[in-house]
């Protein structure tokens, strides 16, 4: 069974337009869980745009399933992880102007410092994963540095998808093969971002596939349809695989 992991981030987002206590996330949580998430996911951002470190903290005291903690690898982010000491954290890049995480950590890139992060996470009993794109050189470090898990970034096949399903092939192959490589290196293999309705189910296709994290199509129709359907109804797609 794959696991859905939803991202309440812009839950909070909308929250933050009007700086209002409302809408709640710890209602937002409850109502995730009651509708079949396995974890929920918050992106604590350096600048704060959504949501804030009471957030956090208020979560994982209310919450019933696991909670995953995105991050930068930043000082300050980091000792937030380690007093919150959520059940998994995944590391992802930040740049201040984006939209949201527009591409994968360089782990290769940056492996001492990586490795020190994980390491100091570790230690405190935390699942550590790397939010990487499908790369095999990205996969291999994330193996070396001790990760206990991936998370491959779906954006460039979810946009593609967009143009047609067969415009997404080749892409969806290059993350099957990140999985099969994942396995073999005793990486859990997660995958996210730019999923919904339409584009998860060839994603399900994939062997090896530990959970999923999506966020933004799922609070977008929780407009329409309330957040319980909105979570169940791709719960269910999930449950077929
Ligand atoms: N996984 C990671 C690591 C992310 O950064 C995000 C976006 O915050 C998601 C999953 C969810 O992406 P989306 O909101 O596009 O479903």
């Amino acid at each position: 069974m794959i696991k859905l992991g939803v991202n309440i981030d812009h839950i909070a987002t909308l929250r933050q337009a009007r700086g209002e206590n409302f809408p709640s996330l710890l209602k937002a949580v409850a109502i995730c869980e009651k509708a079949g998430a396995d974890s929920i996911t918050t992106h604590l951002r350096e600048d704060r745009r959504h949501i804030q470190d009471r957030d956090v903290f208020e979560i994982k005291e209310c919450m019933r399933t696991r909670l995953n903690f995105e991050m930068s690898a930043c000082d300050e982010i980091v000792n937030i992880a380690l007093k919150l000491q959520p059940y998994s954290v995944c590391i992802v890049p930040e740049k201040r102007q984006e939209l949201t995480t527009e591409g994968g950590l360089d782990v290769e890139g940056q492996k001492a410092h990586l490795q020190e992060v994980v390491k100091k996470l570790q230690g405190k009993g935390i699942i550590v994963s790397m939010f990487i794109d499908a790369k095999e050189n990205q996969i291999q470090a994330c193996a070396d540095i001790k990760a206990n898990a991936v998370e491959i970034h779906t954006g460039k096949y979810a946009n593609l998808f967009k143009s047609g399903k067969e415009k997404a092939q080749e892409e969806l192959e290059k993350i099957k093969q990140s999985a099969i490589l994942a396995k073999q290196n005793n990486l859990i293999f997660n995958a996210g971002h730019g999923l919904d309705y339409n584009n998860v189910s060839d994603i399900c296709e994939i062997k090896n596939l530990n959970e999923l994290n999506i966020g933004f199509s799922i609070i977008a129709q929780a407009v329409f349809d309330g957040l319980e359907k909105a979570v169940s109804d791709i719960k269910k797609i999930l449950l077929n695989y």
